[in-house]
């Protein structure tokens, strides 16, 4: 049998389409008040953003890895490069853009609490679109996650890149499919049709909540009719752990594992993410994928940052 592109299936990587910004933390003891002037316990730079820390993790769990999405070139991408680089994240599909800037985020991590409160700057660098993702050889790729990028522009890019996933899915062996998963995290209009192309979904406490539920396997119920027949639909909710509804609507849970000590909770959903990603991939169970997620979100949440969630 001839040598396949990516070589064999099981070296297929998964690649994570969405943000990276760079995220300059303070971890405070307390939450200052507004208008004081503290000190803070530490402070680091950080590569954030929701699809970038989930590469991160996929990374740290031993699976080979790509990043697609926006920079410009300037100190905060030097930064962030090599951040990819030192995690062996491939880049090549980074859209580099001749202007603008690299969004960039305030993190307050209160180490008593394991909050994190975030001011983002999202500035008006160009998202990644569907002619950059043209230049994906699919066939590499056995899993591509797209984390939903608020704007109507973004969406119908995003809308676009999914359509060449499944026009390249109608036509290859079933070994050989893309299996897609999209996020959506933020509460907006345009993003909800995305819920349709996932063949995996996850959702947020934010977007649940949005629609007036209360609980994640409320939020299931409710919100099944927006996914495609046969598709898995996620729902994790901070210390309640995670609920998700399978192809045939059945629901399974897992309880979180909370740490001896919250830490840091900045990147835990996207930790989240990047583990039951990695363990659906394997061929685990969906249970199995929920209990992993929740397990290596937890620990995610009793350290800083993302070294030694593994
Ligand atoms: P985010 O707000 O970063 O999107 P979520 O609140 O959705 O994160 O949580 C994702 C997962 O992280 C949860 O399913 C849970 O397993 C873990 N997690 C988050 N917060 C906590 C917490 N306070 N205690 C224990 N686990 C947590
Ligand atoms: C965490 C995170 C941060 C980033 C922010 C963007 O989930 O991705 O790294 O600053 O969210 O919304």
């Amino acid at each position: 049998m001839a040598a396949e592109a990516g070589g064999a299936a099981g070296q297929r990587r998964i690649m994570c389409v969405g943000l990276v910004c760079l995220d300059i933390i303070s971890v405070v003891e307390a939450f200052p008040a507004e208008d004081s002037d503290t000190r803070c316990l530490s402070q680091r730079w950080q590569r954030g953003g929701n699809a970038s820390n989930s590469c991160t993790v996929l990374a740290l769990l031993g699976a080979p890895c790509a990043f697609m999405g926006s920079l410009a070139p300037g100190p905060a991408a030097d930064f962030i490069a090599a951040d990819f680089q030192r995690r062996g994240v491939d880049t090549a599909h980074v859209a580099w853009q001749p202007r603008g800037e690299v969004p960039c985020a305030c993190c307050i991590v209160n180490a008593s609490s394991g909050s994190r409160t975030i001011v983002l700057h999202d500035t008006n660098l160009p998202d990644a679109t569907a002619r950059d993702f043209e230049r994906v050889d699919l066939s590499q790729y056995k899993w591509i996650h797209f984390e939903s990028i608020p704007g109507a522009r973004n969406a119908a890019e995003q809308s676009a890149m999914l359509e060449r996933v499944e026009r390249y899915n109608r036509a290859a062996a079933p070994g050989r499919r893309v299996r897609i998963s999209v996020e959506v995290e933020k509460p907006r209009e345009e993003l909800l049709p995305l819920m349709r192309r996932g063949q995996v979904v996850f959702i947020s406490k934010d977007l649940a909540r949005h629609f007036g539920y209360k609980s994640a396997p409320e939020a299931l119920q409710g919100m099944r009719g927006r996914i495609q027949p046969g598709a898995t639909l996620i729902c994790a909710w901070a210390e309640e752990g995670a609920d998700a509804m399978g192809p045939d609507g059945e629901l399974v849970h897992s309880d979180a594992f909370p740490p001896e000590t919250l830490v840091d909770t900045l990147g835990a959903g996207d930790t989240f993410n990047a583990a039951v990603i990695f363990a659906l991939a394997e061929g685990r169970s969906l249970q199995d994928a929920l209990t992993f997620g929740c397990r290596i979100a937890g620990r995610k949440c009793g350290i800083q940052g993302f070294d030694g969630i593994v």
